[in-house]
């Protein structure tokens, strides 16, 4: 990453340069008459927006043949948007390619796994490895940099959009191509591939680079190591793309921040955010509200991931939604209070721009019944008159631009490369779902009310008390002996079933399971004990495992059961152990306890590693706290994950919007209030 361009945020006109959040949405003007834009910028305004993203999908609009331009309505957004005081967050428009372009250049379609082409029609038809896209892409790029590079709207550089959400995984002849120089620079020689691969099963041995291609339909399970590799390939084929539209931006115009959103939320796992998020500015988020009983969580839980990439920089939510999307099975409105709550979740954990898809929303296409910001009815909604009161409360949390998030005690590991090799197929069970069992700690330590960062194995582990690595199936060397370091100075660490079982190749560490982690943990398994669907077992703690078990051998004498099987084929046998050192412990999880058990265990295991909530007994479990600071002060948000009215007369602290707490202690559901604690 380049020193000099870490730690840059949006460009604000020198005119509005104070401190303050971002507000606003995608706004797609083209979709829309012109006399719409000017009704657009007054409710803009009313409702306090003062960015934009503009041009996402723009570019047949911008482009409408190979050598034809047509800028002037892109030059009338912009100059209209600045006159009413909106900065705009500019994209490079090339996330859906032109059918003038696919018509001409097919070899830019996709191609699935079964060999089946990616026909246009939607939206991101693209090869990230296809020159010819790439050639196209840039061309455009460079074209909106030199025209747009000055213009006194321009705050940031939006890079295509949602960089594989349709075309992650590519396995067409181009893809192929790269694959093979991807493997050559990882691997040097054939030999050394071909050991990191064990080609010596089933006859897959490779004696020439020609030979290799992307892991396409095949006759039964597909080379693992393949698999995982092509997953590292894949998302490092998006980020070259990503770099390659940035050098533009940068070489063109070398002040303006660039950034480009990721999709920290729910399943998207193709993306290895952990590893790109050096390559932008400033990182930026979508995240959208799933539905469930651990919802509000995975919220929580994708903002505060959202913040660790983000580092010690701001962040940016380039999109969530005011009330239901159009793309799940059943979608829901967001209650009364639910809107803020989200929007203010993500500036909790370090989030400075708070943005919608989209703005207006649309009367015809694929996403005409997705939430807006001013809906089809209209201004007179409550939506709207929402949308108006949130901009209200973002102007006056201004206080927290900029400020950092205040280190928790806590962390949660989580690491892209186990969630990959965890869930490939012909496993001890294909029921495992390694972000599943993440999200679960998580709802645990809500439960606790205590609070938790979430790091990645290449993060500083020094200074938590506490880590808990749930389902950390990939351990390198290199990191089984940070782990065991991490422990010898005094930290207490967690783990579950089938973390340290591989190492980088997915290759198993012999001698007994947990491979990397059997000396730290002080147990020893011969055989994994999964459960089939539905079957569950008792833990004398009186939870409940599911999916899981294994039949543990103490092999240290430091090593103490803290609870043990009561039913099932382990029944008197240790479910949870920890062995402890002179100052730290290192504890091991068998099975699935799911959030309801974990918020039982949790608490056990925090004691050991001395972990206390933040919040009075009252509140725990039913607020969320997340905690900005700056030199001077802490920030505490304190978030209702409850439709209960919750008693916070035992905080200490001054409301930077609402009343203060002596006047009125009681927050209502789904509210949130931002108290200003000074430093001590
Ligand atoms: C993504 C895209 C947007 C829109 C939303 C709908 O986040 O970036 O263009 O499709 O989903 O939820
Ligand atoms: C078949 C095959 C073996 C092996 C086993 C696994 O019997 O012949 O090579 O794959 O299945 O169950």
């Amino acid at each position: 990453m380049e020193a000099d361009h870490g730690h840059r945020w949006l460009r604000w006109p020198s005119s509005q340069a104070r401190a303050r959040l971002a507000f606003g949405a995608d706004y797609n003007p083209e979709q829309w008459p012109r006399e719409v834009w000017d009704e657009d910028m007054r409710a803009m305004r009313a409702a306090g927006v003062n960015i934009v993203s503009l041009a996402i999908f723009s570019w047949a609009r911008i482009q409408p043949a190979q050598d034809v331009w047509d800028f002037g309505w892109l030059d009338d957004a912009m100059d209209l948007l600045h006159a009413h005081g909106i900065a705009v967050d500019l994209a490079t428009a090339t996330a859906s390619p032109p059918p003038w372009l696919t018509t001409k250049h097919p070899e830019i379609l996709p191609v699935d796994q079964n060999g089946h082409t990616v026909w246009p029609g939607a939206r991101q038809h693209w090869r990230p490895t296809s020159p010819v896209f790439r050639e196209h892409a840039l061309r455009l790029t460079r074209a909106l940099a030199e025209r747009y590079g000055r213009h006194p709207a321009l705050a940031a550089w939006h890079v295509s959009n949602e960089l594989g959400c349709h075309n992650v995984y590519d396995f067409s002849d181009d893809a192929a191509t790269a694959f093979r120089a991807w493997l050559r620079s990882r691997y040097g020689t054939l030999e050394e591939l071909n050991r990191a691969w064990a080609t010596a099963f089933w006859s897959q041995h490779y004696s020439d680079w020609a030979q290799i291609l992307p892991p396409r339909l095949a006759a039964s399970y597909p080379n693992p190591t393949q698999q995982l590799d092509f997953k590292r390939f894949s998302s490092d084929a998006l980020k070259d793309h990503l770099r390659a539209e940035r050098d533009v931006l940068r070489e063109v115009t070398p002040d303006v921040p660039v950034t480009t959103n990721f999709m920290v939320m729910g399943g998207t796992k193709g993306m290895n955010y952990a590893d790109w998020a050096g390559e932008v500015d400033f990182v930026s988020n979508d995240h959208y509200l799933l539905t469930g009983p651990q919802a509000q969580d995975e919220l929580s839980f994708s903002a505060n991931l959202t913040g660790s990439l983000a580092g010690a920089r701001p962040w940016y939510l380039m999109e969530h939604s005011t009330s239901a999307v159009n793309w799940q099975p059943v979608n829901l409105a967001k209650k009364p209070g639910g809107m803020a709550r989200d929007s203010l979740t993500h500036v909790a954990y370090g989030a400075d721009a708070v943005c919608f898809f989209q703005w207006r929303q649309s009367a015809g296409g694929a996403e005409k019944y997705h939430s807006a910001m001013l809906p089809h009815a209209g201004e007179d909604s409550e939506v709207f008159r929402a949308v108006t009161e949130l901009g209200a409360t973002l102007a006056a949390l201004a206080p927290v631009a900029g400020t950092r998030r205040s280190r928790a005690a806590a962390a949660i590991v989580f690491d892209w490369e186990s969630w990959w090799a965890s869930e490939l197929d012909s496993h001890p069970t294909s029921l495992l779902r390694y972000r599943q069992e993440a999200l679960d700690w998580y709802s645990a330590f809500l439960a606790a009310g205590v609070r938790v960062d979430i790091v990645s194995p290449a993060d500083d582990f020094t200074g938590y008390q506490m880590l808990v690595a749930p389902i950390l199936h990939v351990v390198p060397g290199a990191l089984g002996r940070r782990l065991e370091n991490y422990v010898a100075s005094g930290g207490h660490l967690v783990t579950t079933y089938f973390s340290g079982i591989v190492d980088e190749d997915d290759h198993v560490w012999l001698g007994g399971y947990p491979g990397a982690l059997r000396d730290v943990l002080g147990i020893r398994i011969q055989e994994f004990g999964p459960l089939p669907a539905g079957d569950a077992v008792d833990l004398d703690l009186g939870v409940a495992g599911t999916l899981w078990t294994d039949r543990i051998e103490l092999t240290d004498t430091a090593t103490e059961v803290l609870a043990s099987y009561k039913t099932g084929d382990q029944a008197g046998r240790p479910a949870i152990t920890v062995r402890r050192t002179k100052a730290g412990s290192a504890s091991y999880v068998s099975t699935r306890l799911g959030p309801d058990g974990l918020s039982v265990v949790l608490p056990r295991l925090l004691d050991i590693g001395e972990v206390a909530s933040d919040l009075p007994p009252e509140a725990r479990g039913l607020v969320e706290v997340a905690v900005r600071t700056d030199e001077t002060d802490d920030y505490w948000f304190l978030i209702n994950r409850t439709d209960r009215h919750v008693d916070l007369s035992a905080v200490e602290g001054v409301p930077l919007q609402g009343p203060s707490l002596a006047a009125d202690a009681i927050l209502g559901p789904r509210q949130v209030r931002v108290l200003r604690r000074p430093r001590h």
